[in-house]
């Protein structure tokens, strides 16, 4: 006896009922909710019609969902940030928040690592209170036809060499790789710290699983986070990258951008410019200048 076909889905059926569920949002008072909740409703029903999920795997991302959020705390782990990294969104939500003249510092992802009010430096203070190659980052900030920015403050985050932000790895004091450094009346900043390594996004939460059950890896190339901001300037949040690392083409969360790949020369030491920040030894050297665009 030959098995029955399996029925093929009902279109009209399945159009109407998305018609309907559309509808149902068409008296939001709020138009843009209207439009958010109109445009989720038919993007959600035509991946559930592209992929016929059975009935197990509609619990399965249900129950994905459920640990995503009951990762999350109030202070360090935002699994939902994780997500939306890694799946390209944060990137797509900076893009189109973040559209910049020609010539203006490009942005990039935030990240969960970021902590407010953290230590006011001098220039060339090293941030560095754990092991690491000393790295010496210099630069100035300016305007798109090239004045300089006095007073811009820079608030700075990297890993620790162990792949740990302070504030996540309770070995490390408080403010350790973190700081604010202000520009001098040339635009000047210089930041004294260890080189950034490459270091896994968490992943022992759900996250991690779908990158595992996926077959993606979970490292960030090596950087230093920035957050730059000047009075009468628009605030950039981004990174730099080192030149060379082995991620910079595969980064978990797609934050990378040409443009925020920065060199770092290996000096001897005893040089004149290590000399001016008290750096004795060998030290690695990287320049970069911050283009700021006008606006609030
Ligand atoms: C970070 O670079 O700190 C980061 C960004 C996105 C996800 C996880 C970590
Ligand atoms: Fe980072």
């Amino acid at each position: 006896m030959s098995e029955s076909p399996v029925a093929s889905l009902p279109h009209a059926e399945a159009d109407r009922l998305t018609a309907q569920v559309v509808d149902s949002f068409g008296q939001a008072p709020d138009p843009r909710l209207r439009q958010m909740m109109q445009a989720l409703v038919r993007h959600l029903h035509a991946f559930v019609r592209e992929t016929e999920p059975t009935e197990a795997e509609w619990m399965q991302a249900i129950r994905f969902l459920t640990r995503t959020g009951q990762m999350c705390d109030d202070v360090v782990r935002q699994e939902f940030i994780l997500l939306s990294d890694t799946l390209g969104v944060s990137m797509l939500v900076d893009a189109i928040n973040h559209r910049k003249p020609q010539g203006a510092t490009e942005t990039t992802v935030l990240g969960p690592f970021y902590m407010a009010g953290m230590p006011e430096r001098a220039p060339g203070e090293d941030m560095a209170h754990t092991p690491g190659e000393c790295a010496l980052v210099h630069g100035h900030a300016r305007t798109l036809d090239g004045r300089p920015v006095a007073g811009a403050v820079l608030d700075i985050w990297q890993t620790a060499a162990n792949g740990m932000y302070s504030g996540q790895d309770p070995a490390q004091p408080h403010g350790n790789l973190r700081g604010r450094y202000r520009t001098d009346a040339e635009g000047y900043f210089a930041i004294r710290t260890i080189l950034p390594v490459s270091y896994p996004i968490p992943s022992d939460g759900p996250v991690g699983q779908m990158m595992a059950a996926t077959g993606r890896h979970v490292y960030r190339p090596a950087h230093l986070h920035f957050m730059v901001d000047a009075p009468g300037f628009r605030t950039v949040v981004t990174h730099l990258f080192n030149a060379g690392d082995a991620y910079l083409a595969s980064d978990a969360v797609f934050g990378v951008k040409p443009s925020l790949v920065i060199d770092y020369v290996r000096r001897e030491g005893g040089d004149p410019l290590g000399r001016r920040f008290g750096i004795e030894g060998p030290y690695h050297e990287a320049r970069y200048d911050f283009v700021l665009a006008e606006g609030a």
